[in-house]
């Protein structure tokens, strides 16, 4: 064991995230301005941890003076977070904006600059207007899609001269995945098919909003937050390599491909096709896919996905599931976030950061997202009532030793985006989990305090450096 010092790169973002749903709350929202997230926790309050839902959450909307000092405070040189569709846009039909919301959003994104803070804005964390889903069946439609575009439209219009870098979405798998494939959330229908429709309809809503953001010739990037799921097999075997294949297929290049390479891969159409599970198309729409990949991307990692060959024999009576061709693998001795119930395994991100640049031509990157939700936070005070988060600096220091060491190897990562800036509300386990540098403290009217760790992320970001104990063959 030793003491590394480790010096961050020129111009390298160290910055933290959050997204509006989980932030805002419902100030100068109506029953109008519903987005998915909202109807999912007016349909079921009770599924949500303590009952709490995103109604306060950290009661962003009248407090963003107070949360952008704090950005400055804690020593953020970048900050991402996402526009509420269903609050930005007024008519979702005709693209109309509601002009508080433009205000609002005005002034917070002023606030985070003045602050000597980078904003980033994402289009789509999950926020899609209620109205849409209820409607038109929310991404399985393509009439939605061009609702996006409009929406699109305005955001650049009205913030595309202050803001230079966006994301068109945080994780698009995931919200069909958790309804349509799992079936966990609400409103819990499994199908297999629209799970596949909203992905492809996903990645033309990202191309052409990409493609859009080229017309207008604004400054800046545009690109995509992804989650891929870094995918181990348990052995070398083929059997095993075989299922981590399927799952990196099914459940990675599904967007990586098209968003990267502007191709989905043949080996998931003809598996598609196979199973009946193809998405409606048109040449039209493989085009524009084609000629609008993203030159940016975001990628949100957490923790490695192992998985082995299945050990039983996949009921071909059920509805096609990818997990036909795997089973999880759970790796014995695995160290554990046990409050999120997460693996810890710092090395996801060189292994993706090593993958971009063999696979993906090396395409330009951030960890858009990492970061370690530990629950009863409370109990780590000091006498002083500061939050001793010990474990975050460790997790943070490790993550950030293995980005730095993905650049070092030739990776074109150019920053570390830590979630969560302050705590915030998770889906449905709401306040369960603290991830913030900065505490929000439910019991006292969510004041405000920063966490230990608030105070070591701006040490990292003056001194430019950190030091860390590293046991590099752990990682082997
Ligand atoms: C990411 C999401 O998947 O993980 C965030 O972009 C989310 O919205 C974060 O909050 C942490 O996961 P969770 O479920 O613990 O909140």
């Amino acid at each position: 064991m030793a003491l590394k010092k480790v010096n961050l790169p020129e111009n390298f973002i160290l910055g933290a995230a959050a997204s509006a749903w989980q932030t805002e709350g419902w100030t100068g929202k109506t029953e109008k301005n519903m987005n998915y997230m909202d109807g999912w926790y007016k349909a079921v309050p009770e599924l949500w941890h303590d009952g709490i839902g995103p109604t306060v959450a950290a009661d962003l909307y009248n407090r963003y003076k107070e949360d952008a000092r704090l950005m400055k405070e804690v020593g953020l040189n970048a900050f991402r977070t996402s526009i509420d569709w269903s609050r930005f846009i007024k008519d979702y039909e005709t693209g109309e904006v509601n002009e508080e919301a433009v205000q609002f959003y005005n002034d917070y994104i002023d606030e985070i600059k003045k602050n000597g803070v980078e904003p980033m804005i994402c289009l789509e964390h999950y926020e899609l207007p209620l109205y849409l889903f209820e409607k038109y069946g929310g991404w399985g439609s393509k009439k939605v899609v061009d609702l996006f575009v409009k929406y699109a439209e305005q955001a650049f219009k009205h913030f595309g001269h202050k803001v230079k870098y966006w994301f068109t979405f945080n994780e698009p798998i995931v919200v069909q995945t958790r309804v349509y494939l799992d079936a966990i959330r609400w409103p819990y229908e499994q199908n297999t098919a629209k799970w596949m429709q909203w992905n492809h309809n996903k990645n033309l809503a990202n191309a052409k909003v990409v493609k859009l953001f080229k017309e207008l010739g604004l400054e800046g990037k545009i690109g995509a937050i992804l989650n891929p799921e870094v995918t181990y097999p348990r052995s070398s075997a083929e059997h095993d390599k075989k299922a981590a294949y399927m799952y990196d297929l099914y459940f990675n290049r599904v967007f990586m491909d098209p968003m990267l390479k502007g191709k989905y891969p043949q080996d998931l159409i003809n598996d598609l096709k196979k199973h009946n599970c193809m998405f409606d198309y048109t040449e039209e729409e493989l085009e524009i896919i084609k000629n609008n990949t993203i030159e940016f991307l975001g990628l949100n990692l957490y923790y490695p996905h192992r998985v082995k060959a299945r050990s039983t024999a996949w009921n071909e009576e059920i509805p096609f599931h990818p997990a036909r061709y795997y089973e999880l693998f759970d790796l014995p001795g695995k160290k554990m976030n046990p409050f999120r119930g997460w693996e810890i395994y710092p090395k996801i991100i060189y292994d993706i950061g090593i993958r971009l640049k063999e696979e993906y031509n090396n395409v330009e990157w951030i960890v858009a997202e990492s970061g370690m939700g530990v629950q009863n936070e409370a109990q780590y005070k000091n006498e002083d009532g500061q939050i001793q988060d010990d474990y975050r600096i460790e997790y943070i220091s490790q993550h950030l030793y293995w980005t730095l060491k993905a650049i070092e190897d030739g990776s074109n990562c150019k920053g570390y985006m830590l979630w969560a800036f302050m705590d915030n509300v998770s889906p449905q386990n709401a306040f369960k989990n603290r991830y913030g540098l900065v505490e929000v403290n439910l019991e006292d009217n969510r004041n405000r305090r920063i966490k230990k760790s608030g105070n070591w992320y701006k040490e990292v970001q003056e001194n430019r450096s950190f030091e860390l104990e590293i046991f590099e063959n752990e990682y082997k």
